[in-house]
């Protein structure tokens, strides 16, 4: 039977070609590939011209939320799995280290440094956690003055850069481990909350009949001199959401094993976890 020619194959060709002079080689290819997957995706549904100004404008308006604390575009590609999808690109080789999840968009860099013991948050945000564990090689070694950035929301579910009224870091802390690579600090028994509904990527979710929870957890990122950084998250088994997660990052080994103890007033939790970091030099370059 006589092939259909593909409609608009010469133009997709000409656009490919126009990237001939690309500043190197891998941005030619990204550039050829996604050209040839976007136009692909055109033909495919067959897109109408509304159809597209409406993508249009949906990406228009997810531009204009954006601002210092509110990173829309990311909240886009974590709905839709890009940032996992990434992630598990980068890390497909078997590793012997903590596995990764979304780093989301609530990391800041202002958190203060919180000695051994310490606390990330204020008193009466939560119930009380102790926090503790190590942070070794592969190979058992303890990894001495690793730096841990941790960070979660408060009893309320929102991160302290959702108040309007923040003047200071609340529920975030840079930590360190000893020479024994244990860390310490008081937090808060993490809790499920919404992801920001509010703007396009909200109104997405809804026209697509999907929620915005994220099962409860505590976010923490790894640097330590010659081993790769880690951005990982610790998540609550028996949390509601834990096998609907809407940004897709939960992984069975970061389920973590928290304790919860007492109750009302006196209630109390606690959570240990070994993390381990691999060597810089051992990580798949993809
Ligand atoms: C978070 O865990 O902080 C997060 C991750 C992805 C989207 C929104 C929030
Ligand atoms: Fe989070």
């Amino acid at each position: 039977m006589l092939q259909q020619p593909e409609i608009g194959r010469t133009l997709t060709n000409d656009v490919i070609a126009s990237g001939a002079n690309a500043r190197d080689e891998r941005w030619r290819e990204i550039y050829a590939k996604l050209v040839e997957h976007l136009h692909a995706f055109v033909r495919d549904v067959e897109l109408t011209p509304n159809e597209w100004l409406e993508g249009i404008r949906f990406l228009t308006a997810t531009g204009q939320k954006c601002d210092d604390v509110r990173q829309e575009f990311i909240l886009l590609s974590d709905t839709l799995g890009v940032s996992m999808l990434v992630d598990a690109l980068a890390n497909r080789a078997a590793s012997a280290g903590t596995a990764s999840t979304v780093l989301g968009p609530f990391f800041t860099t202002d958190a203060e440094e919180i000695p051994f013991g310490g606390s990330i948050s204020r008193p009466d945000d939560g119930i009380p956690m102790a926090v503790t564990g190590t942070v070794r090689a592969p190979d058992g070694t303890p990894i001495t003055n690793a730096a841990i950035e941790v960070w979660e929301v408060d009893g309320a579910g929102q991160y302290d850069v959702q108040y309007a009224d923040r003047v200071e870091p609340n529920g975030r802390g840079r930590v360190r481990t000893d020479a024994g690579g244990r860390f310490s600090f008081m937090a808060n028994l993490p809790v499920s909350y919404s992801i920001p509904g509010d703007g396009p990527v909200g109104a997405m979710l809804a026209s697509l009949g999907r929620h915005t929870m994220r099962p409860a957890h505590l976010h923490f990122s790894f640097t330590a001199p010659g081993f790769t950084p880690l951005t990982t998250a610790l998540y609550v088994g028996d949390d509601p959401y834990i096998g609907g997660d809407a940004v897709f990052g939960v992984k069975p080994s970061l389920i973590g094993d928290y304790v919860r103890s007492g109750t009302g007033a006196d209630a109390t939790a606690s959570l240990h976890y070994d993390f381990v970091l691999v060597p810089e030099r051992t990580v798949a370059r993809v």
